[in-house]
């Protein structure tokens, strides 16, 4: 379990850009965190994956205090994070190269099998010999999946991971996604694109830096005036309910997600 209690931070020359957050992330759970830019989502990720320490208020993985240096291993073997852009987080050209180098800094043994494993798991298999460079985006952002995968954590956050991708690079991302829940992954999802909070069990909305909403994503329904209300895009299948529901036809939320 991730449980985050009072949690508040600001940058060093800042304002507080989070502040009183209280958040408990069970596992297996997948988690949309929505909001709008600047609402402080990506500062949150930072912290939850024990990269940047809060400030005040603590955040536990499992028990351990993501400010204990002593477990700092530990930490990082049972949590991992994929950022918006995966040129950003490949270091070296070769995809085996690249996988290998985070195992080797977690002195993780059993190296190839996870490799051949993780890539298996992105379907990227055919790819552990090839060059970084050659790969699209949507590639790249698959290898540093599987590059988090090889370490297997309990925890995965994702900052926007397909923001970056084609439609098509977006749709291979999702998939995984839901591969992974079926595998009892908990991830923390963080995205912009309203249509991918179906892809999680819960939604986590920010703004200024507070949660001012939480739901689950089968309740969407209720929650649909809130968004509108906080100017945030509404699902694309609600807006088509809604048209169809002016022309007479009534369709179950639960037909689509
Ligand atoms: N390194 C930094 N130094 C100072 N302020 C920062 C830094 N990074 C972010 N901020 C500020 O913190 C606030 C929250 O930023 P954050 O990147 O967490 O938001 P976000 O919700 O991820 O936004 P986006 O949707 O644009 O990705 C913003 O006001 C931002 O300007
Ligand atoms: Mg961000």
């Amino acid at each position: 379990m991730i449980d985050i209690s009072n949690l508040n931070y600001k940058y060093k020359h800042g304002q507080t850009v989070l502040e009183d957050i209280n958040l408990r992330i069970n596992q297996g759970e997948i988690v949309s965190i929505i909001g709008k830019n600047g609402s402080g989502k990506s500062t949150l990720a930072r912290l939850i994956s024990a990269i940047t320490m809060p400030e005040t208020g603590t955040i536990l993985i499992d028990g351990i205090d993501t400010r204990d240096q002593e477990r700092f291993i530990e930490i990082r073997k049972n949590i991992g994070i994929v950022f918006q852009n995966p040129e950003n987080q490949i270091i070296f050209n070769n995809v085996h190269d690249d996988m290998i180098f985070a195992l080797d800094n977690l002195g993780i043994e059993n190296q190839e099998e996870r490799i051949q494993e993780a890539l298996k798991q992105v379907q990227m298999e055919e790819y552990i010999n090839h060059d970084t460079y050659e790969l699209s985006l949507g590639q790249k952002q698959r290898i540093t999946i599987a590059g988090v995968l090889s370490i297997k954590p309990k925890y995965i956050v994702m900052d926007e991971p397909t923001a970056m991708l084609d439609p098509e690079g977006k749709e291979e991302i999702r998939k995984i996604i839901k591969e992974l829940k079926k595998l009892g992954y908990t991830i923390i999802y963080i995205t912009n694109i309203i249509d991918e909070i179906f892809i999680s069990d819960r939604v986590i909305m920010l703004e200024k830096g507070k949660i001012i909403k939480e739901f689950k994503t089968k309740d969407i329904l209720e929650n649909i005036q809130f968004l509108k209300d906080h100017k945030i895009a509404i699902p694309k299948v609600v807006e088509l309910m809604e048209k169809l529901k002016k022309n007479g036809i009534n369709i179950d939320i639960n037909d689509f997600i």
